[in-house]
């Protein structure tokens, strides 16, 4: 984790796009001496980073010294070759032609949420909290289903993921002390809780990704236990957090759009374009992060062997030399290539998954619910040196009677 000397506030968690902007002015990279490590803030420069993955490496925690309890690191912080072989284990479960499979079903979930919130409100007119009621439960028990964990088990999941992702409020030493001795712990339950989990599915054959993986072989061996916790850790938590906040951030856009909500209403194949657009605008992962291998200039910058680099996706994505007017919200946009999945061979596996999950939520939220609006509120940003999004998102609604 690392906090960034102009993104500590509230106002510039919940923005942090005027500093981009001021550092884009100033180059494309530039140095951060308090952290010691480098800053990416231009596109071309952060892709040329994320495609070049023999002179970046993933593997930003020493390899045996991930931690207490020796974590094994997972595939978002490995290279290949073992990054290669672990990938393509679980790739076919995530193409986008298997993901379009599970629409139906992702329809479904959704509904019941949505009915499950009628019921509790009698289907008045009234506010309900975005993220509890379907953006946070939707991802995660999609994910929950096909590893093959009870999805009951989601408010566990939803504090423990809430510590991966959550980074020092100021640089205070007790508050690192604090906040390394609570992802210690919760990391540690997380291990306990999936060391059982696989010894259940270890008894019976199953069509479950946590199945195919303790079936898998990689040269004639099986994945080690501690590889296995870890695959599982990083696909419940890297879609949990991440898909709330694309659902939320493409309902802060909509809200602040009116006229795009309109036109949405119109078109709903407009949808599509509103998530891309979203996935642009609000990033949910504003920044990831590099070791150097080998000395090399980038930007006009000078990096040496075993520098830090963090590169900074929402930035780039708001690069003015690739997106005209990049500080507006413009889901007609094309054509669009944001980073906002990564690029390279870390590309996110669950990008599919993501946008369909967002898809099904928006466009039931707009067939079920006549008016959707804004609270006036002051909103609580998420403390992450990298995921954005907001803690609770109160909106007003009206369903459609029937
Ligand atoms: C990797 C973003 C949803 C699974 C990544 C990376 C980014 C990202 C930026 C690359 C990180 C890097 O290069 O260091 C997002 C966003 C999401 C999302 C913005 C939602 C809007 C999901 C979902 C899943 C998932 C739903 C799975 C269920 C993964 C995995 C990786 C990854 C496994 C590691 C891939 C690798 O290292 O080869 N994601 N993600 N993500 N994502 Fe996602």
């Amino acid at each position: 984790g690392f906090v960034r000397t102009a993104l500590r506030t509230r106002e510039q968690r919940l923005n942090p796009f005027p500093w981009y902007r001021t550092c884009l002015s100033q180059g494309t990279v530039l140095r951060d001496e308090t952290s010691q490590s480098w800053d990416v803030f231009g596109y071309e420069e952060a892709q040329f980073i994320l495609r070049n993955h023999a002179h970046f490496s993933s593997e930003r925690t020493a390899r045996g010294q991930g931690g207490p309890g020796n974590y094994a690191p997972s595939i978002l912080n490995l290279d290949p070759p073992r990054h290669t072989q672990l990938r393509r284990l679980i790739n076919l479960a995530f193409t986008p032609k298997a993901i379009a499979a599970f629409q139906p079903h992702i329809e479904a979930i959704t509904a019941s949420l949505l009915d499950d919130i009628v019921k509790e409100t009698g289907g008045k007119a009234g506010e309900i909290d975005l993220v509890d009621a379907l953006a946070y439960p939707l991802p995660v028990i999609v994910i929950a289903e096909m590893l093959g964990v009870p999805a009951a088990d989601r408010e566990k999941f939803k504090r423990w993921s809430d510590l991966l992702v959550e980074g020092p409020a100021d640089l205070r030493a007790e508050t690192l002390a604090d906040l390394v001795a609570r992802r210690a712990a919760g990391r540690k339950e997380l291990d306990d809780y999936f060391r059982d989990i696989v010894d259940v599915h270890r008894q019976k054959d199953d069509n479950t990704l946590i199945g195919a993986l303790i079936a898998a072989q990689i040269e004639n061996e099986s994945l080690s236990l501690e590889e296995l916790i870890s695959f599982c850790v990083l696909l419940l938590a890297a879609g949990n957090e991440t898909t709330t906040n694309l659902i939320v951030g493409a309902w802060r856009c909509l809200l602040e759009h009116p006229e795009t909500m309109a036109m949405l209403r119109e078109n709903p194949a407009l949808v599509d374009g509103v998530i891309e657009e979203t996935l642009r605008y609000y990033s949910p992962v504003q920044a990831t992060s590099r070791i150097v291998t080998q000395d090399i200039e980038v930007g006009g910058q000078q990096f040496a062997k075993g520098d830090r680099v963090v590169v900074w996706l929402g930035a780039a994505n708001r690069d003015a030399r690739v997106f005209e007017d990049p500080d507006q919200f413009i889901p007609t946009r094309s054509p669009n290539h944001h980073m906002a999945f990564g690029h390279g061979i870390h590309f996110c596996l669950g990008a599919p998954l993501a946008k369909l999950e967002a898809r099904a939520a928006i466009l039931a939220m707009l067939s079920r619910m006549e008016d959707i609006s804004a609270v006036e509120t002051v909103l609580a940003p998420i403390v992450s040196g990298f995921v954005y999004g907001v803690k609770s998102f109160p909106i007003e609604v009206a369903w459609v009677a029937h």
